[in-house]
């Protein structure tokens, strides 16, 4: 579509944190070579190029994003259907900002991860990296923005993504004022504002005040939504919401929070799941595994997801239900993350060492009953839903999940889903799985028991219903929802003036 525009095409800019593609330089020829980028942003987001006209800008993050920066002189490039423009931050003030800030800071308060009696400790280096990092890596982001607009009469949307980001609706709007819609969206939970008292008071009111300057904020789900509006009539004197649950007036601006609950590319994930490559690797992984049953999951490695209760919990089962043992397997695809914060490392330790102790105690020369495989694998990890008859899915909070969506869309054997009630996903999956508390590990080895155990019949209804939910609703609508609410809203300011 890019090239093609009309003058009165909506101008779409992303900015996130991780772009949709990273460049690996190969070392012999010195092509670059574009790959996708992980995690759950990334995957929602890449699927809506096509639709519209979208400059995308992202953080040059490793040494061949940098190169690929270089090679374009700066200049925003098309990769497949889109507009890549990349900046490149200061190594240092990076670190701050993505190590110290974002993961784990404020990370951990919207995870609800944090250990107050010992941590965290606000420190003058906590200080130092807010404003040489997170101030300063936003003030980037959003000159590389306003550069990107320039002066174009057309209607511009600035669609910021996530905790990255938080200061950019501030930075663009002192620079742009009203002539952009300014509409973040959260892929993560917002939680209650007793979670935002760890943020210091001249930081948090930062954050909010800068969100304030948009025009709209989506979040996943209505309690995202409406804790945010919560959160800024708690500490923000002048904000009010005069009874509403999802509107913020602050200082002469309205702002409204909304609920988007993202999807996956269905499309493109069911045509993936069925192309030749990802049919090996299953046949690949099936061989491997056997005529075991499988409890599959599929995550970043990642505190958040829960991971060491949910081995936790598959050990439960085989000690509750000796029948299962030696005729299910756990496989555990997981994606090495964040590896730079101590948090994340201490997490794999603590990984390795469960599952090593489950395989200690109930493997012999047969049956090893969990198999971790640790990398980024797209294709393998859609390979694996295919065949599952448990997914696994029990993170302590979660912003939407899109694995539970995945695996729902492209398993084959009626799998059963095993939900947390904390993960956004429930509030459209929630009436076809086995619901969870995340926390009780004895109730989720019970669900995967249920599971394991359900009829045929309950089993292909539940697995039916749960395809049928996230056919119906794609990442495209969930994008198209967003634009048409900043285009509606920049049609009733431009009727007001007219009428004035
Ligand atoms: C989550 C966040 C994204 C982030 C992704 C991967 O899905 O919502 O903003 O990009 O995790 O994390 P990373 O730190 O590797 O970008």
């Amino acid at each position: 579509m890019s090239g093609e525009t009309t003058a009165k095409e909506p101008l779409i800019v992303i900015a996130s944190n991780r772009g949709p593609y990273a460049f690996k330089l190969n070392e012999e020829t010195k092509e670059l070579v574009a790959t996708r980028g992980a995690g759950g942003l990334v995957t929602a987001l890449s699927a809506i190029g096509g639709e519209y006209d979208v400059l995308w800008v992202a953080a040059a993050l490793g040494k061949g994003d940098v190169e690929w920066v270089r090679r374009h002189k700066g200049q925003p490039q098309i990769v497949d259907n889109m507009r890549i423009s990349m900046i490149i931050p200061d190594r240092r003030r990076y670190g701050l900002y993505y190590n110290t800030i974002s993961n784990p800071l404020l990370w951990f308060i919207q995870h609800e991860l944090w250990d107050t009696p010992r941590q965290p400790s606000i420190t003058a280096s906590t200080w130092d990296a807010w404003r040489e990092g997170y101030v300063a890596i936003n003030q980037q982001f959003a000159e590389a923005i306003v550069s990107a607009i320039g002066d174009t009469d057309r209607p511009v949307l600035v669609f910021p993504q996530d905790y990255h980001l938080y200061l950019v609706p501030h930075f663009v709007r002192e620079k742009l004022a009203e002539r952009v819609q300014i509409q973040p969206f959260l892929h993560i939970p917002w939680p209650g504002p007793d979670a935002w008292r760890i943020l210091p008071e001249h930081m948090r009111t930062e954050l909010l005040t800068s969100m304030l300057n948009s025009d709209r904020i989506g979040f996943q789900t209505k309690t995202d939504a409406f804790n945010f509006v919560q959160a800024c009539r708690f500490y923000l004197p002048d904000a009010h919401s005069y009874g509403s649950r999802d509107t913020i007036e602050y200082k002469g601006r309205t702002v409204q929070a909304v609920a988007y609950p993202i999807s996956i590319d269905v499309e493109r994930v069911e045509e993936l799941a069925a192309a030749p490559s990802t049919r090996l690797i299953r046949e690949q992984l099936l061989s491997s595994i056997g005529d075991y049953r499988m409890v599959l999951r599929v995550d970043r490695i990642e505190p958040s997801k829960n991971i060491v209760r949910g081995l936790e919990a598959f050990r439960a089962l085989l000690q509750a239900h000796p029948e299962h043992r030696g005729k299910v397997k756990m496989l555990a695809l997981l994606v090495p993350s964040r590896m730079d914060v101590e948090e994340y490392r201490a997490y794999l330790g603590r990984i390795m060492t469960e599952a090593g102790r489950i395989n200690a105690e109930f493997s012999d020369a047969f049956y090893e009953p969990v198999r971790i495989i640790l990398g980024q694998n797209y294709e393998r990890a859609l390979a694996a839903m295919q065949f599952y008859d448990v997914l696994l899915v029990n993170p302590l909070t979660d912003g939407m999940n899109l694995v539970a969506k995945e695996g729902a869309l492209v398993n084959q054997r009626d799998g059963v889903l095993v939900l947390s009630e904390f993960a956004g996903a429930i509030y459209e999956l929630g009436d076809h799985v086995l619901k969870i508390s995340p926390f009780d590990v004895y109730g989720t080895a019970e669900a995967i028991h249920q599971a394991l155990t359900m009829p045929y019949e309950e089993r292909t209804q539940r697995a039916t219903a749960l395809r049928e939910i996230v056919q119906r609703a794609g990442v495209k609508e969930w994008f198209s929802r967003q634009v048409n609410d900043a285009l509606v809203a920049i049609k009733k300011v431009r009727e007001t003036k007219a009428a004035t």
